[in-house]
């Protein structure tokens, strides 16, 4: 059923409701889930209240589709949770010349979290690396012991290694945490090492929690496009692939653009995070660190031209220690519904479709910055944006869009006054 092959051409104009007979026709999600989209209040209060603490009220945010996503011969719809209008566009774009260039290619390298424990007060830091090695089978076994339940899914703590760093030692503990994000079962085995670990090293514990640093869960995703869809004209289109690669390149030695270059990724990548009900700021945080991994802040993606294939190649490798299972996945509606529009996917294939998402996001946005600039794209839905801020109404957004358009620049005092103009042209015609 996910491969069915459908149009989405034109998908944005539709309205909400038709977006959703669209969905319900192409069977795209089960009866529960189609039921949640006519819900206006997904997320109930008492619900919210139960997700977390001192909950006076819900945030919502729109839930959008950027469609059509093929990777490793398998077709996403992907959930997307953001407020920006062109980020959402931008993914479709960018998905829509992928897929037809052959989409893309992802693969998890290893899928385990790691924690850490610190431990001063230590008088001979090699013995006690020493005394912790020979133990290393006992300290997993302990590990496991602290949380049965994964070892029963088949997975748990799987290895253990011990280091001295400044006045510390510093112990690592391996695991393999199968759907989950492994924060809870990470923290409840370090703090259960704790005590035998002092005892062997005879010294004290500073912290034992989980690393975000999850350099264990990396995810490579990659792509071929081919040139003629970077424009029609074949000069242009390799002085278009030529300056997409100098982009990346750029990336890489300066830190200015990289920031700018990975918060590109991010727009796409935070969206399905969102979505998902995953923890982003543990996403983040892993992702900064390892773009700086050699010393250095560098993008996180490049793309490179292939003159000889005639195809412009970009790839993106990060950590992605994503979860299908625990936290407020299985509480929150609009994340169920999310999990269920991918087809249920494993935290693997999950972890797939995000890196996949992020180097689409990345693509679309440095083919607009390398060609037309950026704003072009942005012009059209900053109108509608603005449109609404002047307090237009849904029947006359449309009209607000099309004047405010051909006006430069474009800003909200001039979006109230076509509106105040509108609305007194159309209270004229109906005195008439
Ligand atoms: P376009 O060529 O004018 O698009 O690009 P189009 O109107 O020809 O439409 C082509 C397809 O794009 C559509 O196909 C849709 O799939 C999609 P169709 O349905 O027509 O067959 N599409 C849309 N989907 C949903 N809603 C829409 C919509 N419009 C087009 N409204 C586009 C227009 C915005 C896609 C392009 O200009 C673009 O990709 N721009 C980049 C925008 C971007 O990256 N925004 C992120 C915010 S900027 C930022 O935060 C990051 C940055 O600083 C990162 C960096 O520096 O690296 C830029």
């Amino acid at each position: 059923m996910v491969n069915k092959k459908l149009n989405w051409s034109g998908f944005a104009r539709k309205t909400p409701a038709e977006r959703a007979a669209y969905l319900k026709e192409h069977k795209l999600l089960s009866d529960d889930s189609q039921q949640l989209l006519a819900d206006e209040e997904l997320l109930s209060l008492s619900r919210a209240d139960q997700i977390t603490e001192n909950v006076i009220g819900r945030l919502a945010l729109p839930f959008s589709i950027a469609p059509d996503f093929l990777i490793n011969h398998q077709v996403y719809q992907v959930p997307f949770v953001t407020e920006e209008p062109s980020v959402v566009a931008a993914a479709s774009f960018a998905a829509q010349i992928i897929k037809r260039s052959g989409g893309f290619t992802a693969r998890i390298h290893s899928r385990q979290m790691v924690g850490q424990l610190a431990i001063y007060d230590v008088t001979d830091k090699e013995k006690a690396q020493e005394a912790i090695l020979a133990q290393k089978s006992h300290l997993l076994s302990l590990a496991n012991q602290a949380y049965p339940s994964i070892v029963k899914r088949g997975g748990g703590a799987c290895d253990l290694s011990v280091e001295a760093k400044d006045d510390l030692i510093l112990v690592y503990l391996t695991v393999d945490t199968k759907e989950a994000m492994g924060a809870n079962i990470i923290n409840t085995m370090t703090e259960a090492l704790a005590s035998p670990l002092e005892e062997l090293s005879r010294g004290r514990t500073l912290l034992a929690v989980l690393s975000n640093y999850a350099v264990k869960s990396l995810v490579t995703a990659e792509c071929q496009i081919k040139l003629r869809f970077l424009s029609r004209n074949k000069e242009q289109a390799q002085v278009f692939a030529r300056k997409i690669a100098l982009a990346s390149q750029l990336a890489q030695a300066d830190v200015y653009r990289a920031s700018t270059h990975n918060k590109g990724i991010f727009n796409g990548i935070d969206a399905v995070v969102l979505a998902t009900g995953n923890d982003w700021r543990a996403i983040e945080a892993g992702a900064h660190a390892y773009a700086c991994k050699d010393g250095q802040y560098r993008g996180l993606s490049t793309w490179t031209y292939d003159s000889d294939e005639n195809s412009l190649k970009g790839q993106l490798t990060l950590p992605m220690p994503i979860a299908t299972k625990g936290g407020s996945i299985g509480l929150n509606p609009s994340v169920r519904l999310a999990h269920d529009l991918l087809g249920e996917p494993s935290a693997k294939e999950l972890a797939q479709i995000i890196a996949s998402v992020g180097l689409a996001q990345n693509f679309a946005a440095l083919k607009a910055l390398t060609s037309t600039g950026i704003q072009a794209g942005h012009m059209k839905l900053q109108a509608k944006s603005l449109a609404l801020s002047a307090g237009a109404k849904e029947g006359e957004v449309a009209a607000v869009v099309s004047q405010l358009i051909e006006t430069k620049p474009m800003n909200l005092e001039k979006a109230k006054a076509i509106l105040s103009d509108l609305r007194q042209q159309n209270a004229h015609s109906s005195q008439k």
